[in-house]
């Protein structure tokens, strides 16, 4: 299973059991927050819905549960769909043509919607209408289809491959979700310890902090393998049994697993630490570039492991030192 389907799916149910469901539950982020509420609450007081917001950054940062949570301080109904669903006009017209008047829209991946169906998508963004054409050749004619008001949510890993006119309709804003603080990681992981019923030692919660990727999914997904690792061998939560089960997943001390060690190691034996593209490290890792360069990539940059340069990614000197630490994994 590759690195993507794998934190995924390790955790649909798990996210929705341990999502914030208040605004004082969402830990950190806390600009995006002040502004996407202010935007809320101005349009609460004119007693409309507010302008389309977007949120980018990394996936397990929490752009589902801030659209779940605009939909709630909204008290709008939310539906929610995935640029990957909307194939053809028609399924977009359905999902439109059926909102129930102020809902909240939530359309995750939004960057895998087609240009057709995006230009498609103005209109009703714009001014709440949608152009539909029926019948085929010299008969066609255009109608155009008022809609309810609605409030698009938008989320994406991958900001950059949105067109810029989509990127212009988002008038309530657009906000980047950034990787988390370690406090803000270990917050997060206390009120999830105590959602499970669990005591957890503060050496634990500092364990699987610094192991999280600064990523909250991830720490939610640790603190349960801990937890299933623990109750398996009927031991309680402790430093060691904590840093015992980490060696048996295969995480580090930095939160990388056998796939980051993969990726540092061919990086640099086979290209000698770059600089090189992407595809060429993707070829040789015998993945997809899209995953190399959105799901290893970015911890790693953050770690300063690797750099992006002009002339391709770098293998940078502390990249080397770690490598160097871990020479015997391999
Ligand atoms: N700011 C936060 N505070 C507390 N928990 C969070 C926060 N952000 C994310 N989480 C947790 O991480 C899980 C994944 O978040 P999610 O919103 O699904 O991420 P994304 O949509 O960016 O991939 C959520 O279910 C929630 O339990
Ligand atoms: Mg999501």
């Amino acid at each position: 299973m590759s690195r993507a389907t794998h934190l995924h799916s390790l955790s649909t149910s798990l996210d929705a059991a341990l999502r914030p469901s208040r605004w004082d539950e969402y830990v950190g982020q806390t600009q995006v927050k002040a502004n996407v509420r202010i935007a809320i609450d101005a349009a609460k007081k004119r007693g409309s819905m507010p302008e389309h917001i977007l949120f980018y950054g990394p996936p397990g940062v929490g752009k589902t549960t801030l659209a779940y949570l605009v939909a709630a301080t909204l008290e709008s109904p939310l539906k929610s769909t995935s640029g990957v669903a909307i194939e053809r006009a028609g399924d977009l017209a359905a999902i439109l043509t059926n909102l129930e008047p102020n809902t909240v829209l939530f359309i995750d991946e939004i960057h895998r919607l087609s240009r057709k169906i995006e230009e498609l998508l103005y209109p009703a963004l714009e001014s709440g209408h949608l152009d539909l054409i029926l019948g085929k050749g010299p008969s066609a004619r255009t109608v155009e289809l008022a809609l309810p008001p609605f409030t698009l949510v938008g989320a994406t890993t991958r900001v950059a491959d949105l067109s810029g006119p989509l990127r212009s309709r988002f008038g309530g804003g657009v906000f980047q979700l950034d990787f988390y603080s370690d406090d803000d990681l270990k917050d997060i992981i206390r009120r999830s310890a105590g959602l499970l019923n669990l005591s957890a030692p503060k050496e634990v919660i500092d364990r699987i902090a610094a192991r999280s990727r600064a990523t909250p999914r991830v720490a939610n997904a640790l603190l349960k393998r801990v937890r299933d690792f623990s109750e398996v061998h009927e031991r309680a939560l402790s430093a060691t049994l904590c840093d015992e089960a980490c060696e048996l997943f295969g995480i580090d001390v930095f939160g990388l697993t056998k796939d980051d060690r993969r990726y540092l190691h061919t990086f640099l034996t086979s290209f000698r630490g770059g600089p090189t593209g992407v595809r060429a490290l993707a070829a040789a890792l015998h993945e997809d570039s899209d995953t190399i360069e959105y799901i290893y990539e970015p911890y790693l940059l953050r770690l300063g492991f690797i750099e992006r340069s002009p002339r391709g990614r770098i293998l940078t000197h502390k990249g080397r030192e770690y490598l160097d630490g871990k020479s015997s994994l391999f």
